[in-house]
């Protein structure tokens, strides 16, 4: 099958610049203390994460416990949930899951400590628990190295718990682009997370793995990291917000469109906000940088005259976020110049719960 054959919009995946993103990742992650845990949030697709397991990853990471259950039906053995599981309904789902493979969840509250190992001795089973704390997002996570303390203590008291570590992510500098800043603001969370560390463990509790990281972020951790498993999740696919930070990594996923009319001043697509997500950059067509964009639905219109563009051909746009946009495709065909080499179903697509 060739490229112009795909029915569009549909997501593809440059084979030569994901190959190439595999390798700077491991050349990144050379010499350092941390293993690769990518974040499955970025994909959603099992194939993607089994490569990324065969290519030396420790385990996956991922947001939500559907996107576990669909990793560890995938044949995926080590899975980190980076994430608060507390609603009641879910909790048999996770005790049921950590029986079919090596899982670990988040927590930043006793509550649902307790209400962690009581679904856990129901199952008769055992769960890894991180407690998150809070680094500069303010998102979940605990405050203080003394509630931190507090809840670890409280999760190693708990027969069917294991105090695993801490999850510290500084999703807020993820795509700063003042990269001094960048820098300067990661030492300081990573002075902060080693202090943590020592603390903890002054206490009796061993921290066992440091859990963060982000594909902005990961070149900037020191050698010394304390850091043990990076989450970087955009590293393979790149998009327009990750693009102007100048990282290592190359663009390789692009939204497939074809041109569906063209008249004086404009020329339209028949792909819209229905196949790109708009939650942060906006998407880019490097075929017509300059050209002013209005999105519909089902339609991106592009304000650009004598384009020589004409009825059905192609044009590639470079997704503004490529995680919210692999959320919102069922498939992703893997190219390799003019070719389609394969296709990959995205399973995970939708699985919010
Ligand atoms: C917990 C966690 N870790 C890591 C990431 C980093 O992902 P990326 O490399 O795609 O920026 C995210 C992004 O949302 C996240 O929520």
């Amino acid at each position: 099958m060739k490229i112009h054959e795909i029915e569009t919009p549909a997501l593809i995946l440059d084979k030569h610049a994901l190959e190439k993103n595999f390798q700077e990742m491991d050349r990144l992650l050379d010499g350092s203390p941390m293993t690769l845990y990518p974040h499955y949030k970025s994909n959603k697709c099992p194939r993607i994460a089994q490569m990324q397991m065969q290519h030396g990853a420790g385990g996956i990471t991922c947001a939500k416990l559907s996107e576990a259950e669909d990793l560890a039906e995938a044949g995926i053995s080590t899975i980190v949930i980076a994430n608060q599981v507390v609603q009641a309904e879910k909790l048999p789902r996770l005790a049921a899951l950590a029986g079919r493979c090596d899982l670990t969840v988040c927590a930043d509250d006793p509550e649902n400590v307790l209400a962690l190992e009581q679904a856990m001795a129901a199952a008769s089973g055992q769960l890894r628990v991180l407690v998150e704390y809070e680094v500069g997002m303010r998102r979940c996570g605990v405050e203080t190295p003394e509630e931190f303390l507090f809840l670890a203590q409280l999760i190693d008291a708990q027969p069917h718990l294991i105090f695993e570590g801490i999850q510290a992510y500084a999703g807020h500098l993820s795509h700063e682009s003042d990269a001094s800043r960048r820098k300067t603001e990661l030492l300081d969370i990573e002075a902060r997370i080693k202090a943590l560390k020592a603390f903890v463990e002054q206490n009796g509790l061993p921290v066992r793995n440091v859990c963060g990281g982000s594909t902005g972020t990961a070149a900037d951790k020191p050698l010394d990291t304390a850091y043990t498993q990076l989450q970087a999740g955009s590293y393979l696919f790149m998009d327009a917000t990750y693009e102007t930070l100048n990282l290592r990594f190359q663009q390789a996923l692009f939204l497939l469109t074809t041109v569906i009319s063209v008249k004086e001043d404009r020329v339209m697509l028949d792909g819209g906000v229905k196949s790109l997500a708009m939650d942060q950059a906006v998407p880019v067509f490097p075929a017509l940088p300059d050209a002013e964009i209005i999105f519909s639905e089902e339609h991106t219109t592009l304000l650009a005259r004598n384009t020589s563009l004409k009825l059905g051909d192609n044009m590639r746009c470079i997704p503004g976020h490529c995680c919210t946009t692999m959320n919102i495709h069922d498939k992703i065909y893997l190219v390799d110049g003019e070719d389609v080499v394969d296709v990959w179903a995205i399973t995970s697509r939708g699985k919010a719960q």
